[in-house]
Parts: structure tokens; sequence; C-alpha cells
């Protein structure tokens, strides 16, 4: 797979939190040290290890990428170190491992915390002697490597819970960066949307100028559990879905989000019941303003209004008729 090279450039931010890993690691990029990346899912720590490599000057040499979390412990050795023709049932061939491949540039090993005992102690061995074997023999291998390390756990745990070794964490982690998550770092929000706009734009030919008021309060009050992984999705989908060629409006979020938000919305109003203004309503005249919010939220497409009401549609349809909510959306129709 080729990849595109990222550079410090295409990090966006505003938060002084994000501003203060950036410094460090544009600092350390051009130096052989040692980098442990911490983060939640979906926070950027890919993006980071990718912009350190092309920062320094291993740039010219690739930026090989390993899951350690993707692969059962024997093939993760094989990926790495490689093998030698017959080192095993159906190895007909020799194979460069990762770290052969990285020769001269940067080798990014994903989810660490994953790693078996035993590969941790073959890890460990390289960094000490700058050598690697391939699998079923042959001469040890010089190898001249950055390793850039990532983790989306707190790996400090592990090693004391005897998971990780002691000894390889802080090999490892010569620099530490930890990216905080999106939702404590919301003043990244509005530029990391304004950002993705402009990538979208691109890709889908659209002319979207920018998003609305209450669309990107909305945003702001999300908890972004997938991190920017997720906002970039968001706004991916808010632009291909959008025909206004303006702006994104609060109806281009996804429903998911929506969701997301009324259960979080319900939550906290089961906690703060005692200071609202109850309403005096009939049971009726509840369900009339519930259904028509549903009906309006979802543009008047009744199989989805069905659907989050977890109703069927021809229940639906009598309760529109019973309620004579269908007059309403004449009416709407009419003021537009
Ligand atoms: N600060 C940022 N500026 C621009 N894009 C970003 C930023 N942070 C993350 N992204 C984008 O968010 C997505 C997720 O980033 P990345 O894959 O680097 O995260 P990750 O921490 O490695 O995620 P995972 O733990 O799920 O593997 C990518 O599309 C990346 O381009
Ligand atoms: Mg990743």
């Amino acid at each position: 797979m080729t990849r595109k090279r990222v550079s410090f450039n295409q990090i966006v931010y505003k938060s002084a939190k994000m501003e203060q890993i950036i410094r460090t690691a544009q600092r350390i990029a051009n130096s052989d040290m040692l980098v442990l990346i911490t983060g939640e899912d979906g926070t950027g720590k890919e993006t980071l290890a990718q912009a350190i490599h092309y920062a320094s000057d291993r740039s010219a040499g690739r930026f090989v990428s390993v899951n350690c979390a993707a692969l059962p412990d024997a093939l993760l050795e094989t990926e790495l170190f490689g093998h030698e023709k017959g080192a095993f049932t159906g190895a007909v061939y020799s194979r460069k491992g990762k770290f052969e491949q990285a020769q001269g540039g940067s080798l990014f090993l994903d989810e660490i915390g994953e790693m078996s005992p035993t590969t941790q102690a073959k890890l460990l061995r390289v960094l000490e002697e700058d050598v690697a074997e391939r699998i079923g023999g042959g001469e040890p291998i010089p190898v001249d490597v950055r390793i850039i390390t990532a983790s989306n756990q707190n790996l400090l745990q592990e090693v004391k819970e005897g998971r990780f070794r002691q000894d390889l964490y802080y090999r490892l982690k010569e620099v530490h960066l930890d990216i905080t998550s999106l939702r404590e770092r919301k003043d990244d929000i509005p530029v990391l949307v304004d950002h993705f706009i402009r990538i979208y734009n691109k890709q889908y030919h659209k002319n979207i100028t920018g998003i609305s008021d209450a669309a990107l309060q909305f945003l702001m009050r999300h908890d972004w559990p997938g991190n920017v992984r997720e906002l970039h999705h968001v706004i991916k989908c808010a632009v291909l879905m959008n025909d206004s060629q303006d702006m994104i409006w609060l109806e281009h979020i996804p429903l998911d989000i929506h969701l997301a938000e009324s259960a979080r919305k319900n939550e906290d109003s089961s906690e703060t019941k005692a200071d609202e203004l109850l309403e005096i309503l009939s049971l009726d005249e509840a369900e009339k303003r519930h259904i028509l919010r549903i009906l309006e939220f979802t543009r008047f497409n009744k199989s989805q209004a069905a659907n989050i009401l977890k109703i069927s549609r021809p229940t639906l349809d009598r309760k529109i008729e019973k309620y004579q909510l269908h007059n309403i959306k004449v009416q709407e129709k009419m003021n537009a």
C-alpha cells in the first residue's frame, strides 16, 4: 500500500494541550529518540507517528506500520523478523521482515500492549544489539530502524500487572507523547471541522462554505468516544449528503450522533429531574408532540421515524391520522 506523506502541517489543532504535544514532537522528530504515543482510539496516534517520521532525516526511508493486535503471536514474529526458506512448513521462500523493510526508516508498532512476552523479549534484543534474526536461522542482520510505538491502553498499568516488561517499557518511552481525548480539548473541534470540510469539498467537488451555529454547538456538546476519527466521518458524511451547496445544517449530522446525544440528555435529565418544570400534559398530547418532533427530525421520512419510535409503519400512519399531523407537514411546505 502506498501511503501519503503526512507532515506536521496536516495536523490541525487550536488547543493549548495539542500545541504542547506537537511542539515536543517537532523538537524530537529529527533525533534517534524512541517515541511512545498513547491516547484513546482515533486521537491521531498514527498520524502523529507519520508526521514525526517525515520530519526526520529518515524520511527518505520507509514508514512501516504493524498492528501488534491484529496477528496471532507466531505470525507477528514472522511478520516482524521475516523467515528463511524452510524455517517452517510452508516457508517455501525466504522473506524479509518489517525490520528489514524499514531499514533506514521508521517502524511503527501499534497496540504494543498486545505483544506477547516472547515477542517482547525479542524486540528488546533488537533494541539492545541493533540486529534482527530471521526465523529459521541465518546471520543476524544489522538494523538501522527507529521504533515508534503506540498504545490505547495504560501501558504502565500493564507493566504493574506483569503483562508488559518494565525494561522494555522504559526503553520504548524515551519520549512519551500522550494525546488528549477530543472531549477534553473541544476547542479543536471548529478548526477540525473546517479542515475536513476543505478536504471533502475537494474530493466530492462540493462548495460547502461552513457550518451553521446550531450544528457546531451540537458537535461541541457531543462526547466523541471515537475522537477525531469519529468527527472526521461525521463531516465526511455531512459534506457528501449535502445538496444545499451552502452550509452544514443540523439535519446533515448523521442520525447516530443525534441519538447518542439524546440518550446522554435523557441520562442528564434523570439526574436533574427535581430542577425541571413539570409540563402538565395529557398522555395523548405528550405523544402527539413527541411524534411530531421525531417526524420533523427525520424530515417526515416515515419509515425512519417509525424505526426511531420503535412502532410499525401502519401504527405510525394511524397516529399521524389521529393527531392530524399531515396537516402540519402541508403547512410547513407552504411556509417554506
Ligand atoms: N489533529 C488532527 N488533524 C487532522 N486530522 C486528524 C488529527 N487527528 C486525527 N486526525 C484524523 O483522524 C483519523 C484518525 O487518526 P489516526 O488513525 O492517526 O488515529 P489513531 O489514534 O491511530 O486511531 P486508532 O487508535 O483507532 O488506530 C485520521 O483520519 C486522521 O487523519
Ligand atoms: Mg491507529
